[in-house]
């Protein structure tokens, strides 16, 4: 895949890093947004915007980025990833504080779904090929104590795509969306959780034996297949999880 411009969440470690680094050794650009900058993305199709998502009533200012970019450019594929987010709060939900509920849902939810509004009003009467693409998790299914923040933003967030993916069905220059689910990958966020304490989170002792196992993947390894998947076509709204590429 080449000639592409990408929007990705989240760049500066773990997936969004690694697939940033790959999309852009492929010859795409990309924008990367997150509060720090990777010094492994030092490549001259890259830009960055430093940009706190909590801060959700200014992401308007992500897209006067993107309009910089991209006006009077030519690209054959047009691509949002929405990969940034927050684990925090870990605990029974009796002791997260409202600041950190209310911090967790403008990262995981709400800051995604304003980027989603504003790309697709952005790029609708392009006639090139148009992806929104949500990584998920298996969180978005699977109940587990302590993390009740994370798995109900997941859920909402895949919910999200399938609504969305049907909006753009049947429409002559839609957007394809869907949302990916990566499996377990090495990064800072399996740091965190496998750290916690028992009665923060239920689930923290599978998370360490399943690092002490060589379970979780690299992050590069996780990054070629979400190109794959990127490239593919698929059902709108489908949960697409990198195990079936
Ligand atoms: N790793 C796994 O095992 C796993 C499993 C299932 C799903 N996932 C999903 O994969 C995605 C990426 O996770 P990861 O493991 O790569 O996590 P990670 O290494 O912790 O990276 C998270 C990224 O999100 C950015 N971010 C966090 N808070 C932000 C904020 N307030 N404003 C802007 N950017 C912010 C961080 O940048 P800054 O800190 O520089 O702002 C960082 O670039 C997530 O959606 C996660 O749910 C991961």
């Amino acid at each position: 895949m080449a000639n592409g411009f990408f929007l990705i969440t989240g760049t500066s470690k773990g997936i969004g890093e690694a697939l940033a680094k790959k999309l852009l050794q492929e010859g795409n650009m990309v924008l990367g947004v997150s509060r720090n900058r990777s010094d492994a993305l030092k490549f001259t199709q890259y830009h960055h915007q430093s940009f706190d998502l909590t801060d959700t009533s200014r992401i308007g200012q992500i897209m006067a980025k993107v309009n910089e970019i991209v006006d009077g450019q030519s690209f054959d594929f047009v691509c949002l990833v929405n990969n940034a987010f927050t684990v925090e709060p870990i605990n029974p939900i009796e002791k997260c504080s409202a600041a950190e509920i209310e911090s967790h849902l403008k990262i995981s939810l709400i800051a995604p779904m304003i980027l989603t509004s504003l790309f697709i009003r952005k790029f609708s009467n392009f006639e090139v090929r148009k992806k929104v693409v949500f990584i998920s998790s298996g969180a978005a299914f699977t109940a587990m104590p302590g993390a009740s923040m994370y798995c109900s933003s997941k859920a909402g967030i895949t919910m999200f795509a399938q609504c969305v993916g049907l909006e753009q069905k049947n429409r002559q220059t839609g957007f394809e969306v869907i949302s990916i689910g990566p499996g377990m990958v090495d990064t800072s966020m399996q740091q965190v959780v496998r750290s916690k304490a028992g009665d923060e989170f239920g689930m923290a002792s599978f998370f360490k034996q399943a690092f002490e196992d060589g379970k979780l993947q690299n992050p590069d390894h996780v990054a070629a297949k979400i190109l794959t998947i990127l490239e593919n076509n698929y059902e709108q709204g489908k949960y697409v999880s990198v195990s079936e590429v």
